[in-house]
């Protein structure tokens, strides 16, 4: 039997009225928090909070205030009528679709500082404004749903640090989950970015979580952390790529390690392939 559409909401209203019909019976309301260009990892996320919740609620929307005015907002894709394609074969509830005015009304003048998580050294280094964006828009979304559970990839790891700490940190009552990162069969990281990859781009990719894995191994096998960072870094740029970071942390707490004793540890890189800035990361 062919699926049924999810809802979509666009205005708080509509939203409110949907949240009412699903909330009936207390049912318990799981939020995936998106940006759209949904793939596999997206729709795996969804079916970990159907597994959870009752009903799941999937938010798109591409978040100006996380991209600098260099960064790709205005290419990020936007693949509407394939991600309801894919929402509806899963069986996603209902879809939050704010536009930027109803994200951010005219006037609009509050935002969530971070600290914590968001300063670790890693993204926010780079990316400085990044983490602010994303804890406005997250702490947003969650008020605006009010979901039991949350779920986001562990591809940005150091992203779901912080919305962790922040919902509980301002107490949203939102239990965050975090799942594990889905890969291309050649190790990949699946990312809404990866089409911006040229087919040799593409070929090369892998080359990061092919290092990570080398890396890992030799920690496991006693290797000193800086030498065996320093050997996956060079095999990182060995293939062309600009490093931004290729670092091993403490993977509660991101903090810098030195030995596996200061573990458990989780390796993370950033790195550009062309004019793709990719990242990923992987527990040792
Ligand atoms: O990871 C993302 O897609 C975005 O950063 C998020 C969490 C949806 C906030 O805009």
């Amino acid at each position: 039997m062919p699926r049924r559409a999810p809802q979509i909401a666009r205005t708080l209203p509509a939203l409110r009225r949907s949240m009412e019909g699903l909330r009936a019976r207390k049912a318990t309301v799981a939020l995936v928090p998106t940006m759209g260009a949904l793939h596999d990892g997206h729709i795996s996320l969804v079916r970990l909070a159907q597994r959870r919740c009752d009903k799941v609620v999937v938010s798109i929307f591409v978040n100006p205030t996380q991209f600098a005015p260099t960064e790709d907002f205005g290419a990020y894709p936007r693949t509407w009528k394939s991600d309801i394609a894919k929402l509806t074969e899963a069986g996603a509830d209902l879809v939050w679709n704010p536009d930027a005015k109803v994200m951010y009304p005219d006037g609009f003048a509050t935002r969530i500082v971070t600290e914590g998580p968001a300063t670790a050294d890693l993204e926010d280094r780079f990316r400085p404004h990044f983490f602010g964006g994303v804890a406005t828009v997250v702490g947003k979304l969650f008020t605006q749903v009010r979901p039991d559970m949350a779920f986001f990839g562990e591809k940005d790891f150091q992203q779901l640090k912080v919305v962790t700490r922040m919902a509980r940190d301002i107490d949203l009552g939102v239990k965050v989950v975090g799942a594990t990162t889905l890969r291309e069969r050649d190790g990949l990281a699946m990312s809404s970015r990866n089409v911006y990859l040229s087919a040799d781009e593409r070929a090369t990719a892998p080359v990061l979580y092919r290092a990570m894995k080398e890396t890992a191994k030799r920690l496991k096998a006693g290797d000193d952390v800086a030498a065996a960072l320093a050997g996956g870094a060079a095999t990182i740029t060995a293939a062309g790529l600009a490093l931004d970071y290729f670092e091993a942390r403490n993977s509660e707490t991101l903090a810098k390690v030195k030995s596996m004793k200061d573990g458990p540890l989780r390796l993370l890189v950033a790195a550009k392939l062309g004019k793709t800035r990719l990242i990923d990361n992987i527990a040792v």
